[in-house]
């Protein structure tokens, strides 16, 4: 078998080394029509690029590209075109392009700058990697022949940035924004301000360059990990005004609209830290060290309307995008409720409660920006107590806030943080770098369907879009942003841009492959989970099976089930892994070189007496963390100690949950266990009520039980329940979600998450 194998890679092997060089024709986004022909352009350093003036730019874009990575020189004035740019006014979309390229000749159309920007993004990703970084070497590039016509599908094509829990230099800011160039993203939203640090210069507030973008310390380690650690190292930054106009100006020339964010009237400790008046109480909360949700919050008065109407004067200044984001989320109301200035303005103002007078602060400031020829952004907490009568919002708590935003006419933008949350973990290894919780996989981003249910076809107008957001509490410096962002900013940047029906993740991540080459070129420290290995438990008339699968399909996976490491001696995988007793698998997937491409899957599987059974649930775990169904609570396999968002867990969010087991006829039992996830920094709350029941084939309770739970591994309690030898058909668990989260935690106010894991029947 194996000699076979490794005949056959040498076949293959050496008939790519004697054919002639492939070029592989890959663009990320997919464009939505492309037509490969089978020929190709040979562009030379004596290649002639003609322009239309009203495409200038985008012409000098890509002069200067080939210029500086191939060395070749283009004169000015040309008459015959190698390269040519052409106004078409007949192509309606601003964003939208035609990129033609024959033997003869390439041609760009496009009725604006920005469409032929496009165009040359998707011809960069013909041409060579090494252009990327100045070490192309010869002097002519065959590029495949092809014709594209392209449109993006949506116009809000966003990424975000936090600057405020950590800074990151002028350099990567560009180095950053670059990337969702390549991307044919246009929207960088720049988180400005923080609880933790105020990043932009404002001359008329000195203390909030001197105070606010300065904190004492930083935290180590998780914020779940208790005591809290601290670094002791003083910390911070912002950028002066000059830089900041030097990034809009360098955004603006790749076609992207930098929307700055100016939180309120929460996460504002930093500036309450550098004037403690505009809090309610006078006194000085200092700039956070810690991450989370702070209670020092602006206090509605008219001293601080007039210090946010003084800041966004400069604020519209530096930026000229239509939208300004106001933040609005996380604001806990219990400083207003203790203050007498905002219980006598509620009054007044006829306000029924504090939600309405955050409602009252956000229209005011809206009205503001208004009146300047601005728009707001809000996250969706803006909804809370109605909304300011303009707001765009951004719904990252679910997709409801969207939902009930779009119901009432108000445009939406989509950055849930089920699909749109980089911080999140991309993989369930054990050895990825520290992040804040939550599992994202690249996987996931790709299938991403903007549209909430919900909304008739005339209300999901109001979508602009979605962005990913990229909080950098646990990222530390650039390497850590790339990381986390790429690649799947680049998977969110084909749900945007390419229709539905051409959107296809096998085919995507071929292309990926390919691309990562270009992000070496342009040393982008992107994540690599592509070889990765996903197993599955599937039960059939014929038994249980155990399936194993890699995003990269044209690799094999090699397996050992005695505990040893794989290698090309183990059994190499053609078929789902028959599953009879308790099994441990490990699997790696290997190169034609031998070399091991991904990390090593382990799975445990223990053959309990529940698996394979039938399972009910009263209720359906939130979409957004479904895990693998109800089923997988009884599939053999344990959650991540770490990771709520994997397969293994449920997550349900307020509810109560009862769960059935049919073990199918009865069967001796002497032990019921399961665990729950508990994590309050995530509003994750392990349930205090549960009541397992034990039935016999006629459903007579045979025991019931009050179960407590006891501490686990970190962030896990433990249930277990121990009955003698009992003949049991039918199990049922009755838990008791957690309810209201309380006051002084994070999400205060908000249903509690309860999530399980497997249910163990010994
Ligand atoms: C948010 O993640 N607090 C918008
Ligand atoms: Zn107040």
């Amino acid at each position: 078998m194996k000699f076979l194998y490794l005949m056959l890679l040498v076949f293959l092997t050496s008939c790519q080394n004697q054919g002639p060089t492939q070029i592989i024709s890959t663009i990320l986004p997919q464009p939505n029509l492309q037509k490969i022909n089978n020929d190709h352009f040979v562009l030379t350093s004596s290649s002639q690029i003609v322009y239309d003036e009203r495409l200038k730019e985008s012409a000098l874009f890509l002069i200067e590209f080939l210029e500086q990575g191939a060395n070749f020189r283009f004169s000015e004035n040309y008459k015959t075109a190698d390269i040519e740019f052409i106004f078409d006014a007949s192509i309606s979309e601003t964003s939208g392009y035609h990129l033609t390229i024959s033997s003869e000749k390439i041609s760009v159309k496009a009725s604006s700058e920005m469409g032929a920007f496009y165009a040359v993004q998707s011809l960069r990703q013909l041409l060579p990697e090494a252009l990327e970084n100045q070490t192309f070497t010869e002097n002519k590039i065959l590029i495949q022949a092809q014709h594209i016509e392209d449109v993006p599908q949506f116009a809000y094509r966003g990424m975000h940035l936090d600057v405020g829990r950590h800074f990151f230099p002028v350099a990567f800011i560009k180095k950053y924004i670059d990337m969702l160039a390549l991307l044919k993203m246009n929207t960088f939203h720049w988180h400005l301000t923080e609880d933790q640090g105020w990043r932009i210069e404002i001359k008329k507030y000195p203390k909030l360059q001197e105070v606010a973008a300065w904190r004492d310390e930083t935290l180590i380690g998780h914020y779940n990990d208790m005591p809290h650690q601290f670094d002791g190292k003083r910390y911070g930054g912002y950028y002066t005004q000059e830089e900041v106009k030097e990034i809009v100006a360098y955004a603006s020339a790749r076609h992207i609209t930098v929307i700055p964010e100016i939180e309120m009237p929460g996460h504002s400790q930093a500036a309450i830290a550098a004037y403690p008046h505009l809090g309610c109480t006078g006194e000085n909360p200092g700039v956070a060290k810690l991450w989370g949700v702070f209670e020092d919050i602006y206090c509605p008065k008219e001293e601080t309307f007039a210090f946010l109407e003084d800041i966004l004067d400069e604020v519209l200044e530096l930026f000229p995008s239509e939208y300004i984001h106001i933040g609005g989320d996380e604001a806990p109301k219990t400083r207003w409720k203790n203050c007498e200035s905002c219980q006598a303005l509620i009054k007044k103002e006829g306000l029924k409660d504090e939600h309405e007078l955050q409602s009252y602060f956000i229209t005011r400031m809206e009205g503001y920006l208004n009146s300047k020829g601005r728009q707001i952004i809000g996250w969706d907490e803006i909804l809370e107590g109605g909304l300011a009568p303009n707001a765009t919002v951004m719904s990252w708590r679910g997709v409801e806030g969207a939902v009930a935003a779009a119901k009432q006419g108000h445009k939406v933008i989509m950055t849930p943080t089920s699909h749109c949350y980089f911080d999140y973990y991309q993989s369930e290894n054990d050895t990825e770098p520290l992040a804040i919780g939550g599992f994202l996989p690249l996987e996931k981003v790709y299938h991403f369907n903007l549209i909430p249910e919900g909304l008739t076809a005339e209300e999901s107008q109001f979508v602009l879009g979605a962005q990913g957001n990229l909080w950098t509490e646990y990222m530390k410096d650039e390497k850590q942003v790339e990381y986390m962002a790429f690649p799947r900013a680049i998977a969110l940047s084909e749900v945007l841009w390419t229709s539905e029906e051409l959107r296809n993740y096998g085919d995507f991540v071929k292309r990926l492959e390919h691309f990562q080459e270009r992000m070496d070129a342009l040393d982008i420290n992107y994540a690599n989970h592509l070889y990765e290995i996903k197993g599955e438990i599937q039960s059939n008339e014929n038994g249980i099976f155990f399936q194993l699968k890699s995003e990269s399909n044209s690799n094999p996976i090699f397996y050992a089930t005695d505990g040893s490491e794989p290698n090309l001696l183990s059994y190499k995988y053609e078929n789902a892994i028959s599953v009879a007793e308790d099994l441990n698998i490990k699997a790696a997937v290997f190169d034609e070189n031998e070399k091991q491409l991904s990390s090593i899957f382990e799975e445990t599987i223990k053959m309990h007496k529940a698996v394979g059974k039938k399972i009910e649930l009263s209720v359906e775990p939130s979409k957004v963390y479904s895990g693998s169904g109800a089923v997988g609570l009884i599939n053999g396999i344990q959650g991540s100690d770490k990771r709520y968002g994997d397969k293994e867990w449920l997550g349900f969010w307020g509810d109560d949950l009862e769960i059935l087991i049919d073990l199918g006829a009865e069967t001796e039992i002497n032990k019921i266990s399961t665990r729950f996830y508990d994590a309050i920094g995530q509003w994750i709350y392990a349930p205090s009520i549960i009541e397992v029941a034990v039935l016999d084939s006629e459903r007579n309770n045979l025991t019931k039980h009050n179960a407590t739970l006891v501490d686990g591994r970190k962030n896990v309690k433990n249930l277990e329940v121990r009955v003698e030898n009992l003949d049991a058909r039918y199990i049922h668990i009755n838990i008791k979600n957690y309810g209201t989260i309380p006051d002084g935690s994070q999400g205060a106010g908000h249903k509690a998450w309860l999530f399980i894991d497997e249910v163990f029947v010994e």
